[in-house]
């Protein structure tokens, strides 16, 4: 037999038989001798790792950003010094509530995760196909999974707690308002745009800061699905955006997305008219206009979806020299949890896997830990300061100091605070035809939701504007109960 099909253990001793398991006698109990036996369920009972507590259900594919634009002005990033350099990248895009067996046409929210093989590290950008998100302090991020996953006594999905929730947050509405219209279920991965959301800053080689959003449009247009085209589909196939997005790249129909930044100031930042870190808010594309970048293409599926697309991990606290953070809460505290529920879902080790391991040499002083495989640094000294003179920092690579004010405190971010104009503004940029798709959409998704519950939606979206509540409130049935605010 040829010695590459030869069946062995995992210690790669001959596996003499793969069908009997061995007994006392041909009708006799189990031995526990039949150590092959052991193995092969023991290795079955821990196939399955915990699924990403959002973002569950994913798909992944390896691609090609090129840079088309100069924008060595605003960052010292090695990715961008050039036009026309290219870099590798490897992209996951995922829905948000549903669990890793969820069905990919469902109205929700898509994640899309882009992570750069840059050679000065790998830069993540862990963003979603909305702008905005549906609040700015990160204290309430486990209760909206809590209210839009499952209830805890029925083990039912529940309109009830999460239109409760959602409701009692009017800073909420703008986000909301993105999911219920036409572009919360695009009808592919390929045929939706993907947004940093956050803003994030850029350093350049003057060291000197600006503020900066990041947008992805794709160049395939926006198409979307109507809930009873998705029904449809869903009945047929559960995994229509996956079977899209592999299948356009085998048959190398390669889907591309145009990169632009917004810049602010921070002498602009100081003076804008809301806070510039608020997540639930879009910088004006009037004010602050797109600058072109460059460009990313999908152009290569995975050989092994488990490897590289379920093991892939992505972190906003991954950035390189040139791209930095902002003061923005929410981001603050995804700096924090991304690498925290990796090292639980996937082990201390988990930048080795190879999806997430860098493109250039790194050295850390990290050792030891689970499943440290790759020679775990052999003799080298792993403390600092050493004898060796190993490995120094990188000075050069400081950012500039960040300027920061006030007091210490849990500061109410709802004072003085405006949640209505920009979903207003949303809807009123929405033609008959999207409102009306709006409408829909929301009392369907409001489902068998309590009344008074409905009744506070319709406030909401009756304070952005007085026929976005009515639209809301005849498409479910009800009375308008309350005027917007003087
Ligand atoms: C996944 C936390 C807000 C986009 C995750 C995961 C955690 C998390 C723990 C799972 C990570 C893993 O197991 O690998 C948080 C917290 C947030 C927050 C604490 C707010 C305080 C956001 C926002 C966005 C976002 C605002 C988009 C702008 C994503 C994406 C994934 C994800 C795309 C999936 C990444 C992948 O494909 O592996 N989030 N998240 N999250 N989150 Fe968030």
């Amino acid at each position: 037999m040829a010695e590459n099909r030869r069946f062995t253990t995992a210690a790669g001793v001959p596996v003499a038989n793969n069908t009997d398991i061995m007994t006392a006698g041909p009708r006799g109990p189990a031995l526990l001798q039949d150590v092959w036996l052991i193995e092969k369920l023991a290795h079955f009972d821990r196939e399955v790792i915990p699924e990403r507590r959002m973002h569950a259900k994913g798909w992944g594919a390896y691609g090609t950003f090129t840079v088309t634009h100069d924008i060595t002005r605003f960052t010292r990033a090695k990715i961008f010094s050039e036009v026309g350099k290219k870099t590798d990248l490897f992209t996951r895009f995922s829905s948000v509530a549903g669990e890793r067996g969820a069905a990919d046409a469902e109205r929700d929210i898509r994640g899309f995760a882009v992570k750069f093989y840059t050679e000065e590290g790998n830069w993540d950008l862990v963003g979603n196909n909305t702008p905005v998100f549906f609040f700015r302090d990160p204290l309430r991020f486990p209760d909206l999974n809590h209210a839009i996953k499952r209830d805890p006594r029925t083990g039912l999905r529940s309109a009830d707690n999460n239109w409760d929730f959602w409701s009692l947050l009017p800073e909420a509405l703008h986000q909301v308002t993105i999911v219920m219209s036409e572009r919360g279920l695009p009808k592919s991965f390929r045929h939706m745009h993907g947004f940093g959301s956050h803003t994030f800053s850029m350093i350049n080689a003057a060291n000197e800061r600006v503020w900066v959003k990041f947008h992805f449009r794709t160049q395939q247009g926006i198409q979307n699905l109507t809930d009873a085209e998705a029904g449809e589909i869903v009945k047929n196939d559960r995994e229509s955006h996956g079977r899209d997005l592999f299948t356009a790249i085998e048959c190398g129909n390669f889907p591309k997305w145009t990169m632009f930044i917004q810049v602010m100031t921070e002498e602009q930042a100081k003076h804008h008219r809301h806070n510039p870190f608020d997540l639930t808010k879009v910088w004006p594309r009037g004010a602050y206009p797109l600058i072109e970048v460059g460009e990313f293409e999908l152009n290569r599926n995975q050989e092994n979806y488990f490897a590289e697309v379920e093991q892939s991990a992505f972190s906003p606290a991954n950035v390189v020299p040139g791209i930095g953070f902002s003061p923005d809460k929410m981001l603050q505290a995804r700096l924090f949890s991304y690498a925290d529920a990796q090292r639980y879902r996937l082990g201390v080790n988990f930048n080795h896997i190879p999806v997430n391991a860098p493109k250039c040499p790194f050295h850390s002083y990290h050792r030891d830990g689970a499943m440290r495989t790759d020679g775990n640094l052999g003799g080298t000294r792993t403390y600092y300061p050493n004898s060796d003179d190993l490995w120094a920092n990188q000075a050069a690579f400081a950012e500039p100091p960040m300027s920061v004010d006030g007091d210490g405190a849990r500061w109410d971010h709802r004072v003085d605070d405006d949640h209505w104009e920009q979903p207003g503004n949303l809807f009123r940029a929405m033609n008959p035809a999207q409102q009306e798709a709006l409408f829909g959409n929301t009392a369907r998704a409001m489902g068998d939701a309590a009344d008074h519950i409905k009744r506070r939606h319709i406030e909401n979206c009756t304070r952005a504007d007085p026929a976005y509540g009515a639209g809301v409130a005849a498409a479910l049935g009800l009375a308008l109960v309350a005027q917007a605010d003087e």
